[in-house]
């Protein structure tokens, strides 16, 4: 297994001279493809990538359907004015026919991982004939899956899978040795903006993570407007990450002096340094509380709002 670098300990100059390298040398004069959801691995990933390979990488935004608003725009845009050109290919309908009707937490990981490497990105690769794919696991998502934590998105090789038998590409893994605070230094050394090296993390199978029961498009839209809310709150703290999640059981509230027998979401708001252990943040009252009311208004069918106080472990930082 790949050795671990820790960030304290990491030149980033020689760590992206060595991976530039091992990238070229890997791909030669053939070509290499990449998924970019905009979160802080894949854009790293994305920038080492490009300035490795140039045109002969070839970036997509896989629009799956359970991103977080406007989020295929701003990635693309942000991207754009790096120099480097996104596609967006839009995979609704397959992620959501995956979905249908699953409510087990890791088949729910499993429907999103089948479908993006197997569907649509199987699908990609051989259209643009690249037989490498550049991806940002890190030495965080391997533990866990190893560990049978959670089974990440991106993980094979430490599974028994051969991603070459079983799609058809060999995959490239040139973050494997970090954790995400060595991640963020190598992206502020590749000259990335803050806005995305300094993003909080965003688990590949998206908003799916953060929904309880079946991931349907109604669902997702729920989570998401709610997810907005909490982030546009929450955009100042410095902290690790936050989110809201959409739980399963209904609750009974009232609206307009009736019986509503409605939904609930629940806030997270974590500290943490690599994600292994983590912390919830002390949010001062008048900030939760300002939350609540947002969500309570602008979110159709919520009758209750929760903040988790529970640390990692026994919790996970997402719910799923
Ligand atoms: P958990 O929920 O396992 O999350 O405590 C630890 C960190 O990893 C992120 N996360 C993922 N990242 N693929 C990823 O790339 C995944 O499948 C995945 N699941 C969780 C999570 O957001 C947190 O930062």
């Amino acid at each position: 297994m790949a050795k671990e670098i820790r960030a304290a300990k990491l030149n980033t100059k020689q760590f992206i001279a060595e991976k530039v390298d091992e990238i070229r040398r890997a791909v030669g004069d053939g070509a290499a493809i990449n998924a970019l959801s905009g979160g802080v691995d894949s854009s790293v990933v994305t920038a080492l990538g490009h300035r490795a390979l140039g045109k002969r990488l070839k970036t997509c935004f896989i629009e799956n359907g359970i991103m977080r608003q406007g989020e295929a725009r701003q990635v693309k845009a942000m991207f754009r004015a790096l120099g480097i050109p996104v596609q967006v290919i839009d995979a609704k309908g397959e992620f959501f026919s995956a979905l249908k009707g699953i409510t087990d937490p890791e088949e729910k990981r499993e429907a999103v991982t089948r479908t993006f490497y197997k569907k649509v990105f199987g699908k990609l690769v051989r259209q643009s004939k690249a037989k490498y794919l550049l991806q940002g696991t890190i030495l965080t998502d391997i533990d866990e899956t190893v560990a049978g934590i959670k089974r990440q998105h991106n993980v094979f090789e430490q599974l028994g899978i051969d991603p070459q038998k079983e799609f058809g590409y060999k995959i490239i893994e040139p973050l494997i040795q970090l954790r995400k605070d060595g991640v963020r230094k190598v992206g502020a050394a590749l000259g990335l903006p803050a806005a995305l090296f300094d993003r909080i993390p965003f688990p590949g199978p998206a908003l799916a993570a953060r929904i309880l029961g079946e991931v349907t498009p109604a669902r997702v839209e729920i989570v998401r407007k709610a997810t907005s809310i909490v982030e546009k709150e929450l955009s100042n703290m410095r902290v690790f990450q936050y989110m809201a999640i959409l739980h399963e059981d209904r609750v009974t509230g009232m609206r307009k002096g009736k019986r509503d027998f409605g939904l609930q979401i629940e806030i997270r708001c974590w500290n943490s340094i690599d994600a292994r252990t983590a912390r919830p943040t002390r949010l001062p009252y008048s900030l939760l509380e300002r939350m609540v009311a947002k969500i309570a208004k602008d979110v159709p069918g919520v009758v209750s709002v929760t903040y988790n106080i529970t640390p990692k472990p026994p919790s996970t930082i997402e719910a799923v």
